[in-house]
């Protein structure tokens, strides 16, 4: 991990030229939402900026799959569903630590379960990626209706098997067991900048057992099992999105405040970072907006003293 870290740092240290300013990251004042009867963006902590506008078109209590929800992405994810009312299944390979982890970041992140989201609508679920469909079926999709996937879950060891069979066999195995579950309506897949396209220094990344090029044929996976899944009539995955953030170790929560999130097409954006708070606000702005965000591929990348734009236009904009 540490030699990997060693080589995520120009990846995720570098910011975006067109990002570069003098303004301080502290001189943007803090702007909180007031509650909404639909609760988009409402802000609970003082990071949170008002970006995506309060129309969502799904339903209000979306049940929804997070697998790595108890990692540092997917922990945010699940603050962000929480505030969405949604009933969250956190898919983990220990589901005690995933709770302490979660609920511990919850506290942290100052999230009042009274006001905030109840988190007792979080159940925690046993899952190893790497189980086969038939296994991942059983043990996620059978005795529930899922509505949306979150696929979080990201290779913790650097070693050539781990990484091939986390960052695609299991996720290959997660979308095939997604697929059987009649009536999956959304998937959405986290992955990173350059997993299709070489760029520096995001492709550097590929030094550590072909990471990108693993998560791009996961990419790949879910778009050919969609189209498939759509030429049915009805059941499997209705549609995906692939969100790919820019490098996520620089970057705390507290920096959403200054730093604004930006959506790019696919393919060109190699570098930067992005508040992992930012990240899970997109997925689920994704979740709330389905046909802004139907099997389209997006690139996070924040931009230093941006001013604050509205996912949706964003979204909608791709
Ligand atoms: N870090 C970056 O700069 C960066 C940049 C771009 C994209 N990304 C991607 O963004 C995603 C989230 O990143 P992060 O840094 O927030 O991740 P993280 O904190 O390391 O979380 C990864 C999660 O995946 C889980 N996981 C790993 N192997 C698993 C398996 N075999 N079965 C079930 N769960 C498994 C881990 O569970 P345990 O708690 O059990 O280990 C953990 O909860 C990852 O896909 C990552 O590759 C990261």
């Amino acid at each position: 991990m540490a030699v990997a870290s060693a080589f995520i740092l120009p990846f995720v240290r570098a910011a975006p030229a067109h990002s570069r300013t003098t303004r301080r990251a502290s001189s943007r004042p803090i702007r909180r939402a007031t509650r909404q009867p639909v609760r988009w963006m409402q802000a609970t902590a003082a990071e949170q900026q008002p970006q995506a506008r309060p129309t969502p078109s799904v339903s209000p209590t979306p049940t929804v799959l997070v697998t790595g929800g108890g990692g540092r992405l997917g922990r945010r994810i699940v603050r962000e569903l929480l505030q969405q009312n949604a009933i969250v299944r956190v898919a983990a390979r220990d589901p005690a630590k995933a709770e302490r982890d979660v609920q511990e970041y919850l506290r942290e992140a100052g999230v009042d379960s009274r006001k905030d989201g109840d988190a007792s609508r979080v159940v925690y679920l046993p899952y190893d990626a790497t189980e086969p469909a038939s296994v991942q079926y059983e043990k996620l999709f059978r005795d529930v209706q899922v509505d949306v996937v979150i696929d979080a879950m990201g290779t913790t060891q650097f070693r050539p098997w781990t990484v091939y069979s986390t960052e695609y066999q299991a996720r290959a195995e997660l979308i095939r067991a997604a697929s059987a579950k009649q009536g999956i309506r959304h998937f959405i897949l986290v992955t990173s900048l350059g997993t299709r396209r070489w760029g520096w220094p995001a492709g550097a990344l590929n030094l550590f057992w072909g990471i990108l090029f693993w998560k791009g044929r996961a990419e790949q996976f879910l778009i050919d099992q969609q189209r498939r899944d759509a030429a049915k009539k009805e059941g499997g995955l209705r549609q995906y999105t692939i969100v790919r953030p820019a490098g996520l170790e620089r970057l705390q929560d507290a920096d959403a405040r200054s730093w604004a999130v930006r959506l790019y097409p696919p393919d060109t954006q190699f570098s930067g970072a992005v508040p992992r708070l930012q990240v899970a606000q997109v997925c689920v702005a994704a979740m709330l907006h389905p046909d802004e965000s139907r099997n389209k591929v997006v690139e996070l990348v924040s931009e230093e003293g941006g001013a604050p734009r509205d996912i949706f236009e964003m979204l909608r904009a791709l």
